[in-house]
C-alpha cells in the first residue's frame, strides 16, 4: 500500500511542487541547461504525498520516475514552467514549493534551423527568463510559498533577501560551494529560514531531508 498517506501533517492540503532544470533552446538541437536532477523536488514530492497531500510536481526534464500517486506536469523551458505551475495552483494549492533550477536567461531567439559554424567568436543574445516562484508568491491570495536558494557564498544573507524581495514564507538554503552536496548528488545539507526563525539540517540523505523538511513546512503553515 504504498500509495496510502503513513501520517496526516498534510492531510486534506493540495501541493505543488516545481522540480528538475529547464532548458532553453539556441536551435533545432541545441539548449542551454544546468545539472539540476530534480531528487529534492521528487523527494519532497514523495514526502508530501505521504503526509496525505495531493501533489502535482511541475517537472522539467529529468531521469526520475514519477513518485506513486502524485500528478506529474512535464515541461521544458522556463516559460512553460511558469505557465502549467500557474494552471496548477489556479486549481487549488495551499502550499508552493519551488525547487526548480529554473535557467535565469534563454537565448533571445531560437532559430529555425540548426546553426553553422563560421566565425572563430560568436555570442548568443540572452533574455532574462520569468520567475515563477516570485510570480506565484506575488499573486493576490498568494499559497503559503518555500523557495529554494541555491548558493555558493554569503548563503545565510542571499538566502534571506530572496526570502523578502520574493515575499516567501519560507526559504531553503542550499550552499552549493560544497563538495558532494546539493546539486545533482543524493545527499544535502541545508538552512531552513522564515521570518523570524532559522533551523539547520546536517547532511543526509534527500529522502530523509524531505521528511524533515515536510515536517517543518506544515508547522510553519500551520502557524500562518
Ligand atoms: N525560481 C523560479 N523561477 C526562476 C528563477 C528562480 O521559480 N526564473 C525559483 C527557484 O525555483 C528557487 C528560487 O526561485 O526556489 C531561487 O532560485 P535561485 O536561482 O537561487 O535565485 P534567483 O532569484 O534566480 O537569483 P540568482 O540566481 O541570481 O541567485
Ligand atoms: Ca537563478
Amino acid at each position: 500500500r504504498i500509495n496510502a498517506p503513513q501520517n496526516a501533517a498534510l492531510a486534506g492540503l493540495r501541493v505543488v511542487i516545481t522540480a528538475g532544470p529547464t532548458r532553453e533552446p539556441i536551435d533545432p538541437v541545441r539548449y542551454i541547461s544546468n545539472h539540476s536532477s530534480g531528487k529534492m523536488g521528487y523527494a519532497l514530492a514523495a514526502a508530501a504525498r505521504r503526509a496525505g497531500a495531493e501533489v502535482t510536481l511541475v517537472s522539467g526534464p529529468v531521469n526520475l520516475a514519477a513518485p506513486a500517486a502524485v500528478q506529474v506536469r512535464p515541461v521544458v523551458t522556463a516559460a512553460d514552467m511558469l505557465a502549467q505551475a500557474s494552471a496548477a495552483v489556479d486549481e487549488g494549492c495551499d502550499i508552493f514549493i519551488a525547487t526548480a533550477a529554473v535557467a535565469d536567461y534563454r537565448p533571445a531567439s531560437c532559430a529555425d534551423q540548426k546553426i553553422k559554424k563560421s566565425a572563430e567568436d560568436m555570442a548568443l543574445a540572452l533574455v532574462r527568463n520569468p520567475d515563477t516562484l516570485a510570480t506565484i508568491a506575488g499573486r493576490e491570495n498568494a499559497p503559503f510559498t518555500v523557495g529554494f536558494a541555491a548558493e555558493t557564498t554569503d548563503v545565510a544573507h542571499y538566502a534571506n533577501d530572496k526570502m523578502q524581495r520574493k515575499k516567501l514564507n519560507m526559504i531553503v538554503a542550499n550552499d552549493v560551494s560544497r563538495p558532494g552536496l546539493g546539486f545533482n548528488s543524493d545527499d544535502n545539507a541545508v538552512t531552513v529560514f522564515w521570518p523570524g526563525g532559522q533551523q539547520e539540517f546536517a547532511t543526509e540523505s534527500k529522502a530523509g531531508l524531505a521528511e524533515r523538511l515536510v515536517a517543518l513546512i506544515s508547522e510553519r503553515f500551520r502557524q500562518a
